[in-house]
C-alpha cells in the first residue's frame, strides 16, 4: 500500500493554492482551517472563507482537490468551507500589511468618502466621478474628486482642471480648485510630462495612495469621492485597507453579463467589510431626438445587482452624446446643461448619495492593533 503524505506535505501542497484576489496562498493567509486525514486515501480541508457567499469558493475547491490528488496516496479529498470570525478577519488584513491605517486626524473633517468602483473598465466610473462632484457641490455639498486611477488618470481631463499643486506651509499638498469650488487630486499633477506612464505596482502604488489620503489637506469636505481604476486590484485593495469608513458606489451597465463582473467588485469591498452605499446603472437606453428609446446596453442589470446587494439603485444614466462632449472637453455636464435627462439622473443618484450617508463628522478612533511602522519616504516626485 502507498503511504499517506504528512500533514506538512499537505500543507504545503496547500501553498499552490492561490486566492486570486488577495494573490496569496491560502496557508499564508490563514484560511485553512483544519486538515484531517479519517482513512487511507482520504484528506479532508476546511478553507475559511472572507464572507460566507463567496463566489470563489469554486476556485478553492477545484485548486485544493487538484493540488492534493496529485499527492502520492491520496485518493479522495473533501473540501469544506466556513466563514473567518472578525478577529481572525483583522489577522487576515495585518497579514496583508494593513499599515493601521492613517495616522490620526488626517482626513477627520471629511465626513463621507465613497469610492467610485466597477468589476470592469469604460462603464463611466470616473464620468460619474466627475459629474456627481459637481452636482453635490451644487447642492451645497462640499465635494472633492480624488483621481485613484493611477494607470489611466482621467479626472483631470474631465474636470478641465490642470496644474500643480501647492505645498502649504504645514507642509501639505493642496488640491487644484475646479469650477465651482470642487477640489481634485490626480497623479496627472506630480508627472513632468502630461501622459507620461505610470508602471508602479505593489508597494510604490500603496504609497502614491497614501499619501494622496495622508499629505493632501482636503480641508473640510461632505464628500470625498475616490475614482477607482476599472476591476478588483491594487488600489482598490489599498484603498480598503486604508479607509475601513469608506463606502461603496457600484456601476455597472444594464446587460445581466456586466452585472456579474460588477458583483465581484462588490465582493470585494464587502470582503473587507466596506458598506456598499448603492448601484448607479450607467448607459441605461438612448433615446432619439424623436422620442424612440432604443436599450443598446440592455436593461435591468442595475436592479438586479441591487437587489441581489439588497442596497438602492441610486440612478440610471441614459446613454447622451453631450455626457461624453461635456466630459472629453472638461466641462461637467450637471453645471453646463443640468436639465438634459443624464445631468437629471446624476442629481438623482447625487440626492440618493446624500440620503445614504450621515452628515455630521465622523466620531475618530483610536487606531487599533499592534503599534505600526511609520512608512518613510515619498511615492510622489514632490521635489522640484
Ligand atoms: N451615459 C453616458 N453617455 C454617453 N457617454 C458616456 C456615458 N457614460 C460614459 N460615457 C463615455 O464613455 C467613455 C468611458 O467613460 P469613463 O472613462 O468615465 O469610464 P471608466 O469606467 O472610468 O473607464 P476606465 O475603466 O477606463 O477608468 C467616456 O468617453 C465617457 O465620456
Ligand atoms: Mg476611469
Amino acid at each position: 500500500m502507498v503511504g499517506m503524505p504528512t500533514p506538512e506535505q499537505i500543507r504545503e501542497a496547500l501553498t499552490r493554492v492561490i486566492d486570486p484576489e488577495l494573490r496569496k496562498d491560502i496557508v499564508s493567509l490563514g484560511m485553512v482551517r483544519s486538515i484531517d486525514q479519517p482513512q487511507p486515501g482520504r484528506v479532508d480541508v476546511v478553507v475559511s472563507l472572507t464572507t460566507p457567499g463567496c463566489p470563489i469558493r469554486n476556485h478553492f475547491q477545484q485548486a485544493v482537490t487538484q493540488n492534493l490528488t496529485a499527492l502520492e496516496g491520496v485518493t479522495q479529498v473533501n473540501v469544506g468551507f466556513d466563514v473567518l470570525s472578525e478577529q481572525e478577519k483583522q489577522g487576515l488584513a495585518q497579514r496583508l500589511g494593513r499599515q493601521g491605517g492613517l495616522p490620526e486626524g488626517a482626513l477627520a473633517r471629511v465626513k463621507n468618502i465613497i469610492c467610485v468602483g466597477s468589476g470592469k473598465g469604460g462603464v463611466g466610473k470616473s464620468t460619474i466621478t466627475a459629474n456627481l462632484a459637481y452636482a453635490l457641490q451644487v447642492e451645497g455639498r462640499p465635494a472633492a474628486a480624488l483621481d485613484a486611477d493611477v494607470w489611466g488618470y482621467s479626472i483631470p481631463r474631465m474636470l478641465g482642471v490642470h496644474g500643480r499643486p501647492l505645498v502649504s506651509a504645514e507642509r501639505k499638498i493642496l488640491p487644484l480648485d475646479g469650477p465651482g469650488g470642487v477640489k481634485a487630486i490626480s497623479i496627472e499633477y506630480f508627472l513632468n510630462e502630461r501622459d507620461q506612464a505610470i508602471t508602479w505596482r505593489g508597494p510604490m502604488l500603496h504609497k502614491a495612495i497614501r499619501q494622496f489620503l495622508e499629505d493632501v489637506d482636503w480641508g473640510e469636505l461632505d464628500y470625498l469621492l475616490i475614482d477607482l481604476p476599472p476591476g478588483t486590484g491594487d488600489v482598490s485593495m489599498t484603498l480598503a485597507q486604508l479607509l475601513p469608513q469608506a463606502k461603496f458606489v457600484i456601476v455597472t451597465t444594464p446587460q445581466p453579463a456586466a452585472q456579474k463582473v460588477a458583483a465581484r467588485a462588490a465582493e470585494t469591498a464587502l470582503r473587507f467589510d466596506l458598506e456598499i452605499a448603492g448601484v448607479i446603472e450607467n448607459m441605461s437606453g438612448f433615446t432619439t431626438p424623436t422620442g424612440e428609446r432604443f436599450t443598446i446596453f440592455g436593461e435591468g442589470g442595475g436592479q438586479l445587482l441591487a437587489d441581489q446587494l439588497d442596497v438602492p439603485l441610486l440612478g440610471k444614466i441614459p446613454l447622451q452624446e453631450e455626457l461624453r462632449v461635456c466630459a472629453d472637453e472638461g466641462r461637467p455636464l450637471v453645471l453646463d446643461d443640468p436639465d438634459v435627462p443624464a445631468a437629471q439622473a446624476i442629481y438623482h443618484a447625487a440626492h440618493g448619495i446624500v440620503a445614504a450617508t450621515p452628515q455630521e463628522l465622523p466620531v475618530m478612533q483610536a487606531p487599533s492593533g499592534p503599534p505600526v511602522p511609520q512608512v518613510t519616504g515619498t511615492a510622489l516626485p514632490m521635489a522640484r
